[in-house]
């Protein structure tokens, strides 16, 4: 197999005119984040492109509805989208936005070298236009009756009651969907991409070059090829989008399906200004595209045959599509809002980032549709999450603590037994790669739990703690090598379960890890002294799992009221009032409830300077398991005061929004304990 210098990962750029919901992140997000964390891990050159696609119809109906500008929906949605995946941990390198002006010209250019080239086909055609609006329609939005079977709400590109392919002039009684006033037919010239030329070179690269893509992603792309490619516009009339940088083009842009994929370019040009043509011109970059399955046309067809048509230019390696994720056995759909949004699942969920990361992989809908329901993401966190991993890390640290005072022991001997335990980890470790480089996810994730389930059953087979009253040495060696499987869990979970693993990772005191210490014998080699345990996953009752399931219903009802509006600036403070504050980062090292309170946790923090005790509101944004080993920052001069009769010095300091929401703030990376702020 060739090996690449370098790899260029991307995933769709979601459409700006409404928030990530899980679907996109099972489909989508979710296996990208995997991928490109372990190519990391492994220490190779990844890049990670994202960002928000905010041209379309859609978007300037949506605007049309709410009385605003195309602008501003896509304003409001890239904020929200881009701020939920950051909290989400998918570490994109870059993600921008295609209403960026350098997209517009990325795009403008692309265009331009093609028609210059003369790769277009110019065409003249009659195509329904609203007078009311004033403007030309989207196939999907002229309704009529459908010839075939009589259904009066057919779309001007398919009826959906009997699945047959339309185009607008066959439908009886068209009228418009934004106006509802008849539409007249006009003529219009438009740019066509003659797909039909590049079918040779295609049918030769994807069907014989490219065997090995997922068979759902070879197989629409054969029936797409058998079906025979026909040109295809690139241009629309609408007065958003890229200009078509021709004369006498005005009120024409660039088809959203054109500029789009060209944001892969943009954003890699904007995070790379001076070597961005190495990532998409040499050989040596491996460029895959992360993508749902409504994408593959676009993604296998029509964007390489645009890089083709351009020259210069690498194609993607592989294109690994997912099928679509289903939720409580519906399809999931942004109109009748039944969805589990991401930005309301994190509010939801304060510090349930990786649960839903893991129950969106282990269900990936890898090779067909998948149902999400909350009774099995219940299942999956108190059987799989909590009972075996979490489990197993407990009960190996515990062991340290309760016989070695949290030192990792020595090993005496080893026994056959804990050699073929140990054997099993470069087993499961070479599983993961050939799982994680072809694309198969979910089994990746089942091995790294195959490790926790070995280090469960090890402990359980040994029973350590029975040989401990007799001060036998075998004790020493169990317990290293059950905190040997724990390191390696720090490694293989991290690309699935990257905050879990930094708070176990800091547990262990291991720092910076890669995939190479994975399986090593010396993999405990600088750890010193383990912190105490904390449990890295609690359980998750029915009554949660109940609001979630009324709530769905509900929303689906009725669309949720909008936000309320921000409190008015505070009264002028001086400049030496601000600097008498104390303002310094601290990591939480200890974190428990307060009895008999639904809001306080005891926080013990290292401040640097000394170790103190915090009282903070914020439990009912973070659990204790939550908020355990995050760096916060702190106003360390506060007046001491008691709290439930607890000594509290100083004050955690939280960014609240006017729904209440609340959420520590931190520095952007992590800095040593007792930085001042200022
Ligand atoms: O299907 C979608 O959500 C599109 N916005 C994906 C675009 S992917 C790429 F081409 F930008
Ligand atoms: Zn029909």
């Amino acid at each position: 197999m060739k090996q690449y210098k370098r790899y260029l990962v991307t995933s769709a750029l979601p459409y700006a005119n409404g928030p990530v919901h899980i679907g996109h992140l099972a489909g989508v997000y979710v296996p990208a984040d995997i991928y490109v964390r372990y190519l990391r891990l492994r220490g190779r050159e990844v890049k990670f492109i994202g960002g928000s696609d905010e041209h379309g119809v859609p978007i300037t109906i949506k605007a049309r509805k709410e009385g605003v500008t195309p602008q501003d929906i896509v304003d409001k949605y890239h904020l929200i989208i881009k701020d939920s995946f950051e909290r989400f941990g998918i570490s994109f390198d870059i993600y921008s936005r295609t209403s960026s002006k350098i997209h517009h010209q990325t795009a403008s250019d692309f265009f331009r070298k093609l028609y210059d080239e003369g790769v277009f086909v110019e065409k003249t055609t009659a195509q329904y236009y609203d007078e009311e609006a004033g403007q030309f329609l989207a196939d999907r939005y002229i309704v009529g009756t459908c010839p075939t079977c009589g259904n009066d709400n057919a779309y001007g590109d398919q009826c959906e009651k009997c699945g047959s392919t339309l185009s607008p002039t066959e439908l009886i009684n068209p009228h418009s969907a934004i106006s509802g006033s008849k539409p007249v037919l006009r003529d219009t010239t438009h740019w066509y991409l003659p797909l039909d030329r590049y079918e040779p070179w295609l049918r030769q690269w994807i069907l014989e070059e490219h065997r090995e893509w997922k068979p759902n992603v070879y197989g629409q792309c054969k029936s797409w090829l058998d079906g025979g490619l026909q040109p295809r516009a690139v241009s629309r009339d609408l007065d958003w989008g890229v200009p078509v940088p021709v004369d006498g083009a005005k009120g024409k842009v660039l088809y959203v399906w054109f500029d789009a994929p060209i944001g892969y370019l943009s954003n890699t040009i904007e995070l790379l200004p001076d070597e961005w043509e190495m990532w998409w011109k040499d050989e040596d970059t491996k460029m895959v595209h992360f993508i749902g399955k409504d994408n593959i046309v676009f993604h296998c067809i029509v964007f390489p045959a645009m890089l083709k048509a351009h020259g210069g230019f690498i194609l993607p390696e592989n294109v690994p599509a997912n099928e679509f994720l289903n939720l409580e056995n519906d399809k999931i759909s942004t109109s009748r809002n039944w969805a589990v949004w991401l930005h309301e699942y994190l509010d939801e969920f304060p510090g349930k980032e990786d649960v839903l990361r893991y129950v969106l992989c282990a269900n990936a809908p890898e090779t067909k549709d998948n149902d999400f329901t909350w009774t099995d993401f219940q299942t999956r966190n108190n059987s799989e999450l909590v009972a075996i991993l979490g489990n197993f890390v407990n009960r190996a640290l515990m062991l340290a603590h309760k016989y070695f005072d949290g030192h990792v022991p020595p090993i005496h001997t080893l026994t056959d037994y804990d050699e073929a335990t140990l054997n099993e980890i470069p087993v499961i470790k070479q599983s993961m790669e050939n799982n994680i480089e072809t694309y198969h996810f979910r089994d990746a994730l089942k091995d790294a739990m195959n490790l926790a389930r070995l280090g469960n059953k090890y402990i359980s087979d040994t029973e350590p703690w029975k040989l401990a009253a007799s001060q036998s040495p075998r004790v020493a060696t169990i317990i290293h090598v059950a905190i040997r499987i724990c390191a390696n869990i720090a490694i293989a979970f991290e690309p699935f379960l990257p905050f879990t693993m930094q708070k176990l990772r800091y547990m262990l005191g291991m720092n910076a890890v890669s995939w190479d210490t994975f399986g090593q014998p010396d993999i405990l080699a600088g750890i010193r002294r383990l912190k105490e345990p904390q449990l890295l996953f609690d359980k998750i009752e029915d009554a949660d799992i109940d609001r979630q399931k009324a709530r769905l219903q509900a929303a689906a009802a009725a669309p949720p009221p909008s936000l309320p509006s921000l409190p008015p600036q505070k009264e002028p403070c001086t400049y030496d009032d601000f600097m008498k504050t104390d303002i310094r980062t601290a990591t939480v090292i200890k974190a428990e409830r307060v009895p008999k309170t639904d809001r306080l946790l005891k926080l013990t923090v290292d401040t640097g300077l000394d170790t103190r005790t915090v009282v903070s509101g914020i439990a009912q944004y973070y659990t204790p398991e939550a908020i355990y080993g995050k760096q916060i920052c702190l106003l360390a001069n506060l007046e001491p005061r008691t709290i439930k009769g607890i000594k509290s010095q100083g004050m955690i300091l939280m960014a609240q929004q006017p729904d209440g929401t609340m959420r520590i703030i931190q520095p952007e990376e992590r800095m040593e304990n007792g930085a001042i702020i200022s």
